[in-house]
C-alpha cells in the first residue's frame, strides 16, 4: 500500500515537474529575469561598470600601418603595371579616453570628445618610423589634379617641379608619412594660396586632437540605444555627403553596442575617418578566450557598385560618377586630395583593381573589417577595422614631364588595421556574468530534466510492481554456459 503510494507520488510529481517546466520555457520568467538584470546594468551612469569601461576602454587598441613600397617607378611612368612590396607592421598603441564628459537631459545623453593618442609600439613592429617608402606624392598628385584646366599656372607649376626635382613618385620616411611633414611644393602654392597649409601627412595632426564634439545616448531609456551617437559636431543629420561637409552619423563608437544582440540585426558603426556610417551582418558563431561571440562582418553589399547595389549612389562623387565596386571616393573629406578607401589588398572590389597593381593578394581573414560580440552583454571581445588608403593616379597633359604616360589606376599607398582584444581580467569578469546568466536561463530545462527523469523511475517503479519478482536461483544458470 505504502509502495504504491510512492509509485504514484512519483507520477504526479513527474508530471508537475514537466508542466512546470514547460510553463516557465513558455513564459522565459527566467530569461527575463536575467535579460532585465543586464539591461538595468548596460547603462552611462556615473559609478557603473559600463560607464568605466566606456570611459577608459581597458583593454589596449593597436593602430598597425602596412605600406607599399613601389619598386619600379621609372617603368610606371612609361606605362607598365606598378609593382609593390608590402612593409610592415608599424604598430602604435592608441591611447582614446572619453573627455569632457558631462551628462545631459536627466542623464539621457552624455557628452563628450574623444581625442586620440598614438604611441610607436617598436617590439611589435617590424621596422622603424625612419624607414623609407617610396610611392605616390599625394601632395604634388593633388597640386597637379587642380590644376589640371589651367594651362598657364600649370605649365608654370610644371616647371618649378622640373627644376627642384619633384616627381610623381618620392621616398618619404613612415613617421613624416604619417605625422607629417613639409612640402616643398605646398611651400611654394602657399605664396598663391596663402591659406594653405604647407605639411602633409596621412595621419596629420590626429595626435592627440579628436575628432569634435559628440553626444551619446546612455540608454537609460531604451536600452538599444546604448552609447550610440546621438550628434556629432552638433548635427544629428543623416545625410551623406551634404554640401562640403562629411557628415554621416549613425551607430555605435566604442567598445559596447546595446546587449541582448540578435542574429538578424544590422549593427551601425560610426567611423569619422570613413566619412560615413558603416553597417554590420552577422556571420558566424566565433569563440574568445572561452566566450561566445557572434562575428559580424560589413557584407559584400556595402561594397558593392550602383548596378547592383542602388543604395550605394551615396559613393557616387560628384553625382553619375561611380568608381566601382569596392571603392569610396573621399575626396571631398581630404582637403581635394584625390584619396579613395578600400579594403585592403582590394578585398571585395572589382578584380581590375587588384590586377591592376603587381602584389595585391585580397585574403578574407586578413583583410576584412570583422567585429566579434558578446551576444548577452553587447561587449566587444575583438575587433578590426581595416582599411586601405588610395590615390587616384592618371596621365595629365599640362605635367607630361611628371605623369610621363603613366596608366590610370588606383594606386594603394597604406592600409591599416585597428584592433582590440578584450584583457583578460575584463574576460574573466564576464565569463561569470554569462556563465551565470546561462545558469539562470536554464532553470526551466533543469526542471524538465528532473520531471523526465521522474518519469523514468516511475515507469520503472511501475513495470517492477507489475511483473512478478523472480528469485536469484532461477536467474543463476543465465550466467553460466
Ligand atoms: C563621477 O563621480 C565622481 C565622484 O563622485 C566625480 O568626481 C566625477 O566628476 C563624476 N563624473 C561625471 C562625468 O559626472
Ligand atoms: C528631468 O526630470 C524632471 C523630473 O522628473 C522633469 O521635470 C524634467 O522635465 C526633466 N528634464 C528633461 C530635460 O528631460
Ligand atoms: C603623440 O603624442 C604623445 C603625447 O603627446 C607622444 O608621446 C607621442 O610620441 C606622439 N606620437 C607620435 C607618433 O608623434
Ligand atoms: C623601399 O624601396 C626603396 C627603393 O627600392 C628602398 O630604398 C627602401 O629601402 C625600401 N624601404 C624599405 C623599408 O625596405
Ligand atoms: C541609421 O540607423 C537606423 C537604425 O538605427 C537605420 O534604420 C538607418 O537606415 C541608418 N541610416 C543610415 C544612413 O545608415
Ligand atoms: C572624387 O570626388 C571629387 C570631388 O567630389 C571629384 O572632383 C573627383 O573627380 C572624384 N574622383 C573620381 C575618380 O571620381
Ligand atoms: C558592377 O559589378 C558587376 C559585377 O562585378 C559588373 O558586372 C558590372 O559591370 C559593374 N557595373 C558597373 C557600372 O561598374
Ligand atoms: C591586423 O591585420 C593584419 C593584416 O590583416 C595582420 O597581419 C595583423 O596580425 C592584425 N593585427 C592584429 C593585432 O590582429
Amino acid at each position: 500500500m505504502l509502495k504504491s503510494c510512492c509509485v504514484y507520488s512519483t507520477g504526479v510529481l513527474c508530471i508537475l515537474f514537466l508542466i512546470a517546466g514547460i510553463s516557465l520555457v513558455l513564459s522565459q520568467v527566467f530569461q527575463n529575469i536575467v535579460y532585465n538584470r543586464i539591461k538595468s546594468e548596460v547603462v552611462l551612469k556615473n559609478g557603473t561598470d559600463a560607464f568605466a569601461a566606456w570611459e577608459n576602454p581597458p583593454p589596449p587598441v593597436y593602430m598597425q600601418f602596412y605600406f607599399f613600397n613601389l619598386t619600379n617607378p621609372i617603368e610606371v611612368l612609361a606605362g607598365d603595371k606598378p609593382a609593390v612590396v608590402e612593409l610592415g607592421p608599424y604598430t602604435y598603441r592608441e591611447y582614446r579616453p572619453m573627455s569632457n564628459v558631462t551628462f545631459l537631459e536627466n542623464g539621457t545623453k552624455v557628452e563628450a570628445i574623444n581625442p586620440k593618442t598614438y604611441v610607436f609600439e617598436a617590439n611589435m613592429s617590424s621596422g622603424s618610423e625612419e624607414d623609407l617608402i617610396r610611392t605616390v606624392n599625394i601632395p604634388a598628385m593633388t597640386v597637379m589634379e587642380k590644376m589640371k584646366n589651367s594651362p598657364f599656372g600649370g605649365a608654370l607649376i610644371s616647371k618649378y617641379m622640373t627644376g627642384e626635382e619633384i616627381g610623381l613618385f618620392t621616398s618619404v620616411s613612415v613617421g613624416d608619412l604619417l605625422w607629417g611633414y613639409e612640402d616643398k611644393l605646398l611651400e611654394m602654392v602657399k605664396t598663391f594660396e596663402p591659406s594653405l597649409d604647407t605639411k602633409f601627412g596621412l595621419f596629420y595632426k590626429m595626435n592627440g586632437t579628436d575628432d569634435g564634439d559628440y553626444v551619446f545616448y546612455t540608454g537609460s531609456q531604451n536600452y538599444q540605444d546604448f552609447a550610440s551617437v546621438a550628434l556629432w559636431k552638433g548635427q544629428s543629420s543623416l545625410n551623406w555627403w551634404t554640401s562640403d561637409e562629411c557628415n554621416m552619423i549613425n551607430g555605435t563608437n566604442g567598445a559596447s553596442f546595446h546587449p541582448i544582440v540578435n542574429q538578424s540585426e544590422t549593427l551601425y558603426m560610426f567611423s569619422s575617418d570613413l566619412c560615413r556610417s558603416m553597417y554590420a551582418v552577422f556571420e558566424k558563431d566565433v569563440w574568445v578566450k572561452y566566450l561566445p561571440a557572434y562575428r559580424f562582418v560589413p557584407p559584400s553589399e556595402v561594397f558593392a557598385n550602383m548596378t547592383i547595389n542602388p543604395a550605394n549612389a551615396g559613393f557616387c562623387v560628384p553625382e553619375g560618377n561611380c568608381l566601382g565596386s569596392g571603392l569610396l571616393n573621399v575626396s571631398v573629406c581630404k582637403q581635394g586630395a584625390p584619396i579613395i578607401m578600400s579594403s585592403p589588398h582590394f578585398y571585395q572590389a572589382d578584380e581590375k583593381f587588384v590586377e591592376d597593381v603587381i602584389g595585391m593578394k585580397p585574403k578574407k581573414e586578413h583583410h576584412e573589417t570583422a567585429i566579434d560580440i558578446n551576444p548577452l552583454t553587447g561587449i566587444v571581445l575583438r575587433a578590426a577595422k581595416r582599411l586601405q588608403v588610395n590615390v587616384l593616379v592618371e596621365k595629365i597633359e599640362v605635367f607630361q614631364s611628371q605623369t610621363g604616360d603613366v596608366r590610370t589606376l588606383v594606386f594603394p599607398v597604406m592600409y591599416l588595421n585597428e584592433s582590440v582584444v578584450i584583457d583578460d581580467d575584463s574576460a574573466k569578469k564576464l565569463l561569470a556574468v554569462v556563465a551565470e546568466g546561462n545558469v539562470v536561463i536554464n532553470i526551466p530545462f533543469i526542471i524538465i530534466g528532473l520531471g523526465i527523469l521522474l518519469g523514468v523511475v516511475f515507469m520503472a517503479l511501475m513495470c517492477r510492481q507489475r511483473t512478478p519478482e523472480s528469485s536469484p536461483a532461477e536467474r543463476q544458470p543465465l550466467l553460466k554456459p
